[in-house]
């Protein structure tokens, strides 16, 4: 038995020894991933959605079409200021020409389509880019259509007088037509990968 033990850890030295030492490749840390990522996307979507609310009751929908446009990058803005990350909204269909679905998170961005909530929660995807000093980490969380207040410049009947107003500001809008439960879109929480793999 001893023996035995004697050859068996020879041999693992010899292994060792065979190659170029190599340290184990980094892992990600999902866990730490989520943790830090799900309280951006849910205060992002909070704090839209209370501002989108409140502007439609004061001014109606035009008042919100503003707000939408001023008030989402505002608070990405903030909230990339207060975490460190990068944060902004993404969608096959959009209606900010600069929101489209980057190629390296379109396979995320359809299995999120495919099922946008699971389990009565926005379903999510976390994806690895680049290398070295380049690698980033993505969060994708999706955001579900919904009938209120959403359908008003997104659904499939939208008042006519605020489609002119909107295809004036965004005259390559694809953000209209959704039914309520489809993926509208994913906020996007993107870090340096480093952070997370240890
Ligand atoms: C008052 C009109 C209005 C309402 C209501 C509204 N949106 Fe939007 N939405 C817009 C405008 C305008 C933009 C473009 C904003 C910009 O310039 O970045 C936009 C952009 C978006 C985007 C970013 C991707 C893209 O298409 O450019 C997502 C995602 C989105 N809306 C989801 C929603 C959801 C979910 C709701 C319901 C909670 C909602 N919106 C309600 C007007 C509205």
């Amino acid at each position: 038995m001893i023996k035995h033990g004697w050859a068996a850890l020879a041999l693992a030295a010899l292994v060792g020894c065979a190659g170029e030492p190599q340290p184990p490749a980094p892992t990600l840390d999902e866990a730490a991933v989520i943790a830090a990522s799900v309280p951006i996307a849910q205060s992002f979507q909070a704090e839209l959605k209370a501002q989108l609310q409140a502007a439609i009751a004061a001014g109606g929908a035009k008042g919100g079409v503003s707000v939408c446009q001023q008030a989402a990058p505002a608070i990405a803005a903030a909230q990339s200021e207060a975490s460190g990350a990068e944060v902004s909204r993404i969608a096959a269909k959009h209606r900010n020409p600069a929101g489209g679905v980057p190629d390296d998170l379109a396979q995320a961005y359809a299995a999120l389509a495919a099922a946008p909530v699971v389990e009565g929660k926005p379903n999510r995807q976390i994806v690895q880019t680049g290398e070295g000093a380049d690698a980033r980490v993505h969060f994708l969380s999706a955001i579900p259509m919904q009938e209120q207040p959403c359908s008003v410049c997104h659904g499939t009947n939208i008042d006519p007088d605020l489609k002119a107003h909107i295809d004036q500001l965004y005259p390559a809008d694809l953000a209209t037509g959704f039914q309520p439960g489809e993926l509208r879109g994913a906020l996007l929480v993107s870090w340096d990968a480093a952070r997370f793999l240890k």
